[in-house]
């Protein structure tokens, strides 16, 4: 277990904020469903006192979901948790997520409190919860910008009330990974009850840092990592948790922890949370991007068809891609254009390489990128010029 990183998702509930139209119930339910069959631990269904839509999508998820642990968001208050047990129970088991606010600036302008107060309120929620389920779930909201003292006496608070899993978000994504992960690191040097609770992170992509940051808290001990798919969430979005995933099967000999995430499950995942968030996926993304497994460069189209190993260092298929070709572009060698023509199925007595290549050359350069039904009408065409 020490060496398990729980995979938490938050699509549905931090994800969705972003979205300029809401996913229906029954597309919330089929992402849950692609979720589960991701592999992902614990799946954050919504936050149901915000709306009796969400409540109802949270009911039904946790009617449904049986292999991931789903949980609800609830504020330090009392109806919130309320509603979001209320919302659960139908599930065997479950978990109540609830939060407070610890920076100071977020102490003193925006909830108008005291810091002891705050500690009260965490606390009173903590216990609250506990009388729906054992487990509970507590985070200091912008814990990235709050003096070290302060957290540390709310994260032990907090697990003295019987919180089990205690989430430590970069709410607005400012942190380096090293004052991070030295964040993580001070917690578990400094809260005495610490080995009691899971500690989670939780990171935003304001400064494009959110998945170095959760890498950083992972190798300063946090065994727990929130994110979404695609990254999507509020602002610059969230922990992309594909990343996260495939970093910890790519280095995982340097890393020595795992995640239960069917790696194969990856690809399709993300483009069904992309097609029902109506939220495309850039191009150059790490591990879901159209190129991110395309290699467009002759020299590294050569390398790739000598030994894969010189420029891939994950399969597509890992990620349940299939069928990824080289792109045929301007920049592609020979090489590349030969390998295109062995998988169609024809051999050097079908066409002369040097010409196919001078003809595919001046076409990349009109078209951009050249597909095999081009390659084979490229053939014919200087097979019909030699005819005559
Ligand atoms: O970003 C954040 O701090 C949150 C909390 C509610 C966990 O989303
Ligand atoms: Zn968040």
């Amino acid at each position: 277990m020490k060496d398990q990183v729980i995979i938490f998702d938050t699509t549905l509930r931090d994800g969705e904020q972003a979205l300029s139209a809401s996913l229906t119930v029954k597309e919330k339910l089929q992402i849950a469903y692609a979720l589960e069959r991701l592999g992902v631990d614990v799946i954050e269904a919504g936050f149901p006192i915000s709306s009796p839509g969400d409540f109802e999508s949270v009911q039904t998820i946790a009617k449904h979901i049986k292999h991931s642990r789903i949980c609800a968001l609830s504020r330090a208050v009392a109806k919130d948790i309320d509603v979001a047990a209320e919302s659960l129970k139908v599930a065997e088991a479950f978990r109540i997520h609830t939060f407070i606010s610890t920076s100071t600036v977020h102490v003193q302008d925006k909830l108008r409190r005291s810091y002891d107060d705050v500690i009260e309120m965490g606390v009173a929620a903590v216990k609250r919860a506990r009388k729906y389920t054992d487990d509970v779930e507590f985070s200091c909201e912008d814990a990235g910008r709050t003096p070290i003292d302060n957290l540390c006496r709310m994260v032990e608070a907090a697990i003295d009330a019987g919180a089990n899993t205690i989430n430590i978000p970069d709410t607005v994504g400012y942190t380096l990974p090293s004052e991070f992960g030295g964040i993580i690191s001070q917690l578990f040097d400094r809260v005495p009850n610490i080995d009691k609770a899971v500690i989670s992170v939780h990171c935003h992509d304001d400064l494009g840092m959110s998945v170095a940051n959760s890498m950083a808290a992972i190798q300063a001990g946090a065994r727990q990592v929130e994110g979404t798919i695609n990254g999507l969430g509020e602002r610059a979005g969230n922990c992309a948790l594909e990343e996260i995933a495939m970093i910890i099967k790519t280095r995982q000999s340097l890393l020595g922890v795992h995640t239960n995430i069917k790696h194969d499950e990856i690809h399709r995942t993300s483009k069904m949370v992309s097609q029902l968030c109506n939220m495309p996926i850039q191009a150059n993304k790490a591990i879901v991007g159209g190129n991110a497994f395309s290699h467009s460069s002759g020299i590294h189209q050569d390398g790739m068809l000598k030994n894969k190993n010189t420029y891939e260092i994950m399969t597509p298929t890992s990620i349940g891609l299939k069928n990824q070709a080289l792109n045929l572009t301007s920049r592609s060698g020979r090489a590349a254009v030969k390998s295109h023509m062995d998988t169609l199925g024809y051999t050097e007595h079908d066409y002369d390489l040097d010409k196919l290549y001078a003809d595919f050359l001046k076409l990349a350069d009109r078209k951009g990128q050249v597909f095999d039904y081009d390659l084979e009408a490229l053939m014919h065409f200087a097979n019909l010029r030699d005819e005559d």
